[in-house]
């Protein structure tokens, strides 16, 4: 008789921006029956509503003000997590420009780090994940296995945002990403790293894959 299981799993992607992060863990989230979580939506969420308060994204003290009268909550919806405020996902305007160059100063602050990190946790407490983001395998889930870092080069991935007709700092968010004291942007430990650079999308998903099944992702629990 096979063991029921007990305990939830979870595999991390990180890496810097437009690497194919939120494409590959979507991809997977669907072949393999997991909740695909968008981590950076979390912290675009929390920029969103800032800005929208006419607040300064880049001075830490007014961004811990609003970010506690802000009603955060994340549902399960199909495949994928989503991030409410007040209630309601934010939509569209998450991936506007003004989200784009303020978002890595909000991500900076260690209080918004605290609480997003909460959420993000609490959501292995209902089914097996795939989380993508900047510290899942370092921060939120150093514990797992499971972790992937895809990278590909700074104008391959400008060239990939471009195409999607978004205008997004690429290079600046990664270096302030990768700058910042709490949680910066690192390959974490024992994380296998994608140079997707010169591959499809179904490339790095097949060798995803393929890494998750050298490290046990299949075999768990048999
Ligand atoms: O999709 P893209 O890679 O462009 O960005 P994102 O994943 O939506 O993340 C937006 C921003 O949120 C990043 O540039 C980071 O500043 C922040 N972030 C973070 O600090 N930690 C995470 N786990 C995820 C995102
Ligand atoms: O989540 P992240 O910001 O890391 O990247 P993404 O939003 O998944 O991917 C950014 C864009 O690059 C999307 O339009 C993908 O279809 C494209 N992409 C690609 O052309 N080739 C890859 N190997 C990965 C992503």
């Amino acid at each position: 008789m096979p063991t029921q299981r007990t305990r939830f799993d979870a595999i991390a992607i990180d890496g810097p921006a437009a690497s194919g992060k939120s494409t590959v863990a979507r991809i997977l989230a669907e072949t393999l029956e997991l909740t695909m979580v968008n981590s950076g939506e979390m912290y675009r969420a929390v920029t969103l509503s800032i800005l929208q308060q006419g607040a300064d994204p880049s001075a830490p003290d007014e961004v811990s003000r609003i970010l506690q009268e802000l009603e955060l909550s994340c549902i399960i919806d199909g495949r994928a997590s989503r991030i409410l405020v007040g209630g309601k996902h934010p939509g569209e305007a998450l991936r506007s420009e003004q989200v784009n160059t303020s978002v890595s100063a909000v991500a900076a602050v260690p209080e918004v780090r605290k609480l997003l990190v909460a959420l993000q946790r609490n959501l292995l407490e209902h089914s097996d994940l795939v989380m993508e983001g900047r510290d899942i395998g370092s921060v939120v889930f150093p514990e797992t296995p499971y972790k992937i870092y895809i990278e590909a080069s700074e104008s391959v991935r400008h060239r990939r945002r471009a195409a999607e007709g978004l205008n997004d700092s690429v290079g600046e968010r990664d270096r302030l990403d990768r700058a910042r004291k709490t949680a910066p942007l690192v390959v974490a430990d024992g994380a296998v790293v994608i140079d997707s650079s010169e591959m499809t999308i179904d490339d790095v998903v097949e060798h995803s894959v393929g890494i998750l099944r050298d490290l046990g992702w299949f075999s768990r629990n048999s």
